[in-house]
């Protein structure tokens, strides 16, 4: 289908009716846990299996842990290594982050630092899709709610002006979607998808949600899942007809 990114995770592109609209930038939210970290990674691998060079940007841990931990959950994905090594898929850390507790100390972080490095990152790797994980490291780092919005309209609209499509992990506090509403910066964004964790160790329980999907006719029912070595399974109840 025209204009729709697949994300080639098992029963996700039937919830969102195909896929994610091409160079749409969307919000995955969930508690820690939830599975953001692997679902957007599974989503780069799937695109760069495809020939689409993914890019994810971590914020929180270095990049090799990432990858290394990626692989790890995915055991049953054997080619990870293939697509790094071909450079379609790369997990790339940011020096303007991690700088940043030096520099923070001057209070002379700027967002704009890490804006660059992100572009730059982007046109070297010539990719098209592209996570970054997490923005809950930025909002540390611009204290201020105001400055925060702010700076994550910065983020969206360079995004968009990239023409990629892009994945964006939020960690929220409470898991409860009425929380969503305490943070409208995600409503910047084209899309928000909502991961739950719910019931304890052996009995848990994972579900998905699709809060919004600018031009997609998605499905609004929440949808349980599984992480397996194979990848996600979102065991989607219906199939959208496509057209
Ligand atoms: N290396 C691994 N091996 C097996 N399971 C893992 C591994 N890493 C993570 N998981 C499982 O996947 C879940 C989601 O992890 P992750 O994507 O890192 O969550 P989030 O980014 O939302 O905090 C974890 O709760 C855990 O159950
Ligand atoms: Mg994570």
């Amino acid at each position: 289908m025209a204009g729709v990114v697949k994300t080639g995770i098992l029963g996700l592109d039937a919830m969102l009716n195909g896929g994610i609209p091409e160079k749409n930038q969307i919000v995955l939210a969930g508690g820690p846990g939830a599975g953001k970290t692997l679902l957007s990674f599974e989503f780069l691998y799937r695109n760069a299996k495809q020939g689409n060079n993914s890019v994810m940007f971590v914020v929180e841990e270095e990049a090799e842990k990432v990858l290394e931990n990626a692989k790890g959950a995915f055991s049953g994905l054997k080619d990870i290594d293939d697509l790094v090594k071909n450079g379609s898929l790369s997990v790339e850390g940011l020096s303007a982050v991690s700088n940043a507790s030096e520099s923070m100390r001057q209070s002379s972080y700027e967002f704009g630092n890490f804006i660059s490095d992100i572009e730059a990152i982007i046109a070297d790797k010539k990719a098209t899709r592209v996570v970054i994980d997490s923005t809950a490291v930025l909002e540390i780092l611009v204290k201020d709610p105001l400055m925060f919005r702010k700076s994550m309209l910065a983020l969206v609209v360079d995004l968009r002006r990239l023409g990629v499509t892009s994945i964006l992990t939020a960690e929220m506090s409470s898991l409860e979607k009425q929380s969503l509403s305490f943070r409208p910066e995600f409503f910047l964004f084209d899309g928000i998808i909502m991961l739950y964790l719910s019931g304890e160790e052996e009995k848990r329980m994972q579900s998905m949600e699709i809060i919004k999907m600018r031009g997609s006719k998605h499905s609004f029912v929440t949808t349980p899942y599984d992480i397996s070595p194979a990848g996600f399974k979102v065991f989607a109840a219906e199939e959208i007809t496509q057209e």
